[in-house]
């Protein structure tokens, strides 16, 4: 027993050193307040309790009282057994130990994901797919069933303290990873550390970040997994040095980059961060492909200092640890071409003729567009947000088949055989009216079609192929046909 503490008290020393709280605040030994609090929990919640006794907290003293421990007046404060604690336990709780990667996370978009909360997509979660038909004692208008089940525990819900003291149903259970606090702080470390092991293994795997980072509109679980990189994981996880403190890919271990390793990890130039942003050059969720720093700029996010070229090199020095600078180089054009091809072939086209054909979509009372109301609402929203997401997604990380059949294929599919005829539709339609607003924006719309389909890109679609490509082509076809007789 002895012999445990003077251990404890050698890696606490140690730690300071690595983890940087000051000693104060770490007890020597469990403090009394836990001791009472594991007491009565060690019968009554014996997984919790497990959990917590296999976790690097327990070797180090911390217990419940030091996470879970609240002052009179914190707005979700309550007396528990002559104690005051809350349930939540926020990264500013954290931060008491934890200072510098609370830090890092706050200043990053995942601690931003809860204000997305009001955009398009939400639209979708809170009047299209859903209602206002669930009432909690919190929200006597009700939420959306759809939006607190589902949008909210990724992105973080709003947590609200009742009278009592308790949380609001509608908004806890809840580990979205933007999460408002009732203390006023934003995210919520268990998103990505499952308490209340706090196991770094567990957060190093990419099944961690899957949780929300798969789907039609973020497949990059998926697209992982279809890499080489997810491949060698995979069959290698027993070399992989999951459990070990220090992971410094090319150090200890070399096997495959798991995405903690690419967007988080240390290597030996580069201190692990908190802040997944700092190593993409590309903001790859609108419309069209943002530079990092300027969409940090917009959410008013510290890192927007850091310029996108600089984030490359960040993100090349990593891949420097397994492969060499050509290949590193060469892939990083290979990317760049296809974020290209999606916005001059798809993107630019895109935006401009649906924007000239909403004039002529449903309107409400004042005339504003009805968001989601037709069809080409649908169409439009999935060949950005979902298969124009996925085809850049996965050239970024390695996927060839959410490059090009969940991504490039659907994105022409969906061009060629929904958009295009769905802008036809809406310029007979347009036409036919008798309001001359109408039968202005529906020819205005009928040229930029034309304008379009040709051009350099789409001309093909009219059986207008440039003369040189044809004869290009057709020289490639009877080769091809000679070789396979
Ligand atoms: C005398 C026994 C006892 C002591 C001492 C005790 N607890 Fe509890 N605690 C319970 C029981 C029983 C429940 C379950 C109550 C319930 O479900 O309503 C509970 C519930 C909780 C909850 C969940 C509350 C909620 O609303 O979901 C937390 C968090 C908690 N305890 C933490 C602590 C901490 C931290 C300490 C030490 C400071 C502590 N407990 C001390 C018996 C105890
Ligand atoms: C390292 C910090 C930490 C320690 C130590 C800790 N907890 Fe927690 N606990 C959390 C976090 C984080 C949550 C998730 C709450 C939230 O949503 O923020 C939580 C949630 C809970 C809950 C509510 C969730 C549930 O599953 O019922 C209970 C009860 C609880 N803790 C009890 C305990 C007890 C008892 C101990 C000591 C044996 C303990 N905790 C130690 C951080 C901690
Ligand atoms: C009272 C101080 C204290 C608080 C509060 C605290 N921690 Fe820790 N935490 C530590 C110490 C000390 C260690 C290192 C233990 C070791 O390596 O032996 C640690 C280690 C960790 C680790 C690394 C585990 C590993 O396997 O290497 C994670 C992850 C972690 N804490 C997350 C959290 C989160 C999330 C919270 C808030 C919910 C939190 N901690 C609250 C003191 C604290
Ligand atoms: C499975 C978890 C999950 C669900 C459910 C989910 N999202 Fe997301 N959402 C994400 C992730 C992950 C991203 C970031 C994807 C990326 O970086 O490629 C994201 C991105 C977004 C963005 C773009 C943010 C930006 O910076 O441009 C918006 C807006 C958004 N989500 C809103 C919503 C709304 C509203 C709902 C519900 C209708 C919803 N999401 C449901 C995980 C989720
Ligand atoms: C997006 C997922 C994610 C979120 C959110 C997250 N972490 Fe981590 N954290 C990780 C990963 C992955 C590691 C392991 C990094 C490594 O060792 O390569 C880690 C490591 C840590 C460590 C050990 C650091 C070290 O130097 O060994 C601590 C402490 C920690 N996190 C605390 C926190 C706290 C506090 C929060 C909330 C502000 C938080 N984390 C939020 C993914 C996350
Ligand atoms: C609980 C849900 C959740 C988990 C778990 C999660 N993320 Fe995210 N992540 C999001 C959401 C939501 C966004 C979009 C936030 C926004 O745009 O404001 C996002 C954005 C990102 C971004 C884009 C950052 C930027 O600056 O543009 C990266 C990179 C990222 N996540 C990597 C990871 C990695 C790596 C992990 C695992 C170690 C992880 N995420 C775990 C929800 C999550
Ligand atoms: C081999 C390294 C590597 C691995 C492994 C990896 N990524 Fe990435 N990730 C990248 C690169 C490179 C980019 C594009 C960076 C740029 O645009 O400059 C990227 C971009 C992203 C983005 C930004 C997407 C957007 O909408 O802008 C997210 C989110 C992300 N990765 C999450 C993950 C998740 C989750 C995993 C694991 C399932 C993962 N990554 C695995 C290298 C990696
Ligand atoms: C921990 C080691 C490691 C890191 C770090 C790493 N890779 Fe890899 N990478 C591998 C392994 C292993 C393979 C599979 C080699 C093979 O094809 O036999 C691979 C394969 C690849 C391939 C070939 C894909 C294919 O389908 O043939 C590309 C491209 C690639 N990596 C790019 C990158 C980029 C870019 C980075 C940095 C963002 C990176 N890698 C980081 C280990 C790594």
């Amino acid at each position: 027993m002895k012999h445990k503490k003077r251990f404890y008290v050698l890696s606490i020393l140690l730690l300071l050193g690595s983890i940087g709280y000051s000693q104060n605040q770490l007890p020597s030994a469990l403090t009394d307040e836990s001791i009472e609090c594991v007491e009565c929990h060690k019968s009554d919640d014996v997984s919790l309790y497990q959990q917590w006794g296999n976790s690097k907290h327990y070797g180090a003293n911390v217990g419940c009282y030091e996470c879970h421990q609240a002052n009179e007046g914190d707005a979700d404060a309550f007396d528990h057994y002559d104690y005051t604690i809350s349930v939540i336990v926020s990264p500013t709780d954290c931060a008491r130990c934890h200072e510098n990667e609370v830090n890092e996370f706050v200043n990053s978009h995942h601690s931003k994901a809860g204000q997305i909360m009001g955009s398009l997509d939400n639209v979708l979660a809170e009047v299209v797919e859903g209602n206002n038909a669930f009432i909690t004692p919190g929200f006597p208008h009700g939420n959306s069933a759809a939006a607190v089940n589902g949008c909210w525990q990724c992105h973080g819900s709003q947590v609200k303290v009742l009278e009592d003291g308790t949380l609001d149903p509608a908004t806890w259970p809840n580990s979205g990873i933007g999460r408002i606090n009732p203390d006023g702080s934003a995210g919520s470390c268990s998103a990505c550390h499952q308490r209340h092991e706090f196991s770094i293994a567990q957060a190093r795997r990419p099944e961690n970040c899957g949780k929300c980072h798969l789907g039609p509109d973020h497949p990059q679980k998926e697209i992982y997994d279809e890499s080489k990189h997810g491949i060698n994981f995979y069959a290698n996880v027993d070399k992989m040095n999951l459990e070990s403190s220090k992971w410094v890919v090319g150090e200890d271990y070399s096997a495959a980059p798991t995405c903690a390793t690419c967007h988080m990890s240390a290597t030996e130039n580069q201190n692990i961060t908190h802040n997944i942003g700092l190593r993409i050059k590309w903001n790859n969720r609108p419309i069209h492909s943002k530079l990092s720093h300027e969409t940090d700029e917009k959410w008013g996010l510290a890192s927007a200092s850091i310029h996108a070229d600089k984030r490359r090199e960040n993100m090349e020095d990593v891949c420097a640890a397994c492969h060499n600078d050509n290949f590193t180089d060469n892939f990083f054009i290979q990317y760049e071409g296809l974020i290209d091809l999606y916005d001059r072939k798809f993107a630019t086209p895109g935006e401009k003729l649906y924007k000239a054909a909403l004039p002529l979509l449903r309107k409400d009372e004042d005339g504003n567009h009805i968001k989601f109301a037709d069809p080409i609402d649908f169409t439009w929203f999935e060949l950005w947000h979902h298969e124009g997401r996925r085809a850049r997604h996965a050239a970024s990380m390695m996927a060839p088949d959410y490059t090009h059949w969940h991504g490039t294929y659907d994105l022409a599919k969906n061009f060629y055989s929904k958009f295009i005829p769905e802008i036809e539709e809406i310029i007979v339609h347009g036409m036919k009216s008798n309001d001359k607003k109408d039968k202005k924006a529906a020819k205005e719309l009928q040229k930029l079609l034309n304008k379009t389909l040709n051009s350099e890109n789409h001309q093909w679609y009219l059986g207008k192929m440039d003369p040189v490509e044809k004869a290009r082509r057709k020289k490639a076809s009877d080769e091809f046909k000679a070789r396979y007789k």
